[in-house]
């Protein structure tokens, strides 16, 4: 029998757990809005770029038309200032088309309807959410630096997952990963290298993402109660202590996958999502 406590703490962590989930759909929509408002400007910066390359072939034919008005140093450095613009602008195209594709995919992940299983390069999803994890903790934690070492399986096949919760799933443990090894780089003097390494692989009918850091690592009690609801070590503000519940959910009920993990109090921490492959 549970006594009337325990029903009541019960109902506190499920009124918890909705605000968590209101705050949270709240911030995809908020995702979904700025992703919207800042292809716009990308666009110009891409479509000018490309007007400017234009541009630039006119000025050479122009240049080539009076090249003998024109002595011949001085024409060699306008030829170099030239090659040199259009590499610039190519640049500019390149890297203004990564921006591009990336906020596509994070529009995919915050869009997609729910529990809808898309066929997904699992590799270039982890890749893209790693990076993102990074990203966001580097703007959040002060002295945020460390090495991530990738290492992703050629030939995977795409595998029908929900994307936008295998990749919250992975950033969730990315997000831990990155906070411990901040928290010892914090504790400990210097010599010491902050390293998260990323790996995913086939292991027979199985798919893992394994994601090791050389951080805190996890006493036994936390490694206990990390799945629990609302348990964190973190100060307040910094953990809601449901990342771990929430990719728990993700991986075993929604995508009938497993996590295992691996610490050494601190040492390291090794987090492996595995999930049965398909095709
Ligand atoms: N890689 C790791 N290294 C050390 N401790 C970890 C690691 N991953 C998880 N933990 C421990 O497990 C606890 C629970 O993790 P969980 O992700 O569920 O919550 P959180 O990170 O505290 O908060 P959030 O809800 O913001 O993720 C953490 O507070 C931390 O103590
Ligand atoms: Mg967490």
């Amino acid at each position: 029998m549970e006594t009337i406590e325990q029903l009541r703490q019960q109902v506190e962590n499920l009124q918890n757990q909705v605000k968590q989930q209101e705050k949270m759909a709240t911030l995809g929509l908020l995702t979904a809005g700025i992703v919207h408002e800042i292809r716009n400007p990308l666009n110009f910066v891409i479509n000018f770029s490309k007007l400017s390359d234009g541009l630039i072939k006119d000025l050479g034919d122009d240049l080539e038309d009076n090249a003998d008005r024109i002595g011949a140093d001085d024409l060699e450095d306008i030829r170099d200032l030239m090659d040199s613009l259009r590499e610039n602008l190519q640049k500019i195209r390149e890297h203004g088309d990564r921006a591009i594709s990336i906020i596509q995919n994070i529009l995919l992940y915050s869009r997609g309807k729910e529990d809808e299983f898309i066929p997904t390069d699992v590799c270039k999803l982890v890749k893209e959410y790693v990076w993102l994890s990074y990203h966001a903790m580097r703007a959040s934690l002060k002295n945020f630096n460390i090495s991530i070492e990738e290492s992703y399986e050629e030939g995977i096949p795409l595998q029908p997952v929900v994307p936008q919760d295998l990749s919250r799933a992975v950033l969730n443990v990315m997000n831990n990963a990155c906070y411990a090894v901040w928290e010892k780089s914090q504790q400990t003097a210097s010599g010491y290298k902050p390293m998260v390494s990323v790996k995913v692989c086939r292991q027979g009918q199985e798919l893992a993402v394994s994601i090791t850091d050389n951080g805190t690592g996890m006493s036994e009690e936390v490694k206990r109660r990390l799945f629990e609801t609302f348990f964190t070590t973190k100060p307040t503000g910094q953990g809601t202590g449901l990342g771990m519940y929430i990719t728990r959910n993700i991986i075993e009920m929604k995508h009938h996958g497993r996590i295992e993990f691996d610490s050494e109090e601190g040492k390291f921490t090794t987090f492996s999502l595995i999930i049965p492959l398909k095709g």
